[in-house]
């Protein structure tokens, strides 16, 4: 339920847990092991992140966004993402679980962590979780 412009399908969902990162292969539906090491604590600035039972990171890759120009790339991607996102927010809503759809994120540092490519983006990060008392 996820559209994409132009159908290029750039955006790659990084899951990061405790035991480890992984990327989501959505045709086969499966999760491919990235680093089997706890990488939470990259994937924003904020506290929480850290011990969230899931990150999930976003990443757009600009290889596959053909004739896009420079300056349309980031936004389109972004909103690519945010399509996805609001997906797992009207998942969450529905299966009892807490979420929040993330931009403050240390780019360079997740970038390094996840080894990613110079073509790759992150565009947004989301955090799942259970919800806390208060909520
Ligand atoms: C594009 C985007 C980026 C956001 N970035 C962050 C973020 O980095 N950290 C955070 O705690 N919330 C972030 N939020 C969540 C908003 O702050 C939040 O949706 C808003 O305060 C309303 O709260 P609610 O979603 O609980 O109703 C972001 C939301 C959007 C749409």
């Amino acid at each position: 339920m996820a559209p994409s412009a132009h159908n290029w399908q750039e955006i790659d969902i990084y899951a990061v847990l405790a035991e480890g990162a992984y990327r989501y292969d959505a045709r086969a539906h499966r999760l491919l092991l990235v680093k089997a090491e706890d990488l939470r604590q990259h994937t924003g600035t904020q506290n929480f992140v850290a011990t969230a039972l899931v990150n999930l990171v976003y990443v757009a890759d600009f290889v596959r966004m053909s004739e896009a120009q420079d300056d349309e790339r980031g936004f389109l991607a972004g909103a690519d993402a945010g399509c996805i996102a609001q997906n797992i927010y009207l998942y969450c809503a529905g299966s009892g679980l807490a979420t929040v759809v993330r931009g403050l994120i240390d780019r360079r540092r997740l970038t390094h962590a996840l080894g990613l490519t110079a073509t790759q983006c992150i565009a947004l990060a989301q955090t799942l979780g259970y919800p806390g008392p208060e909520a």
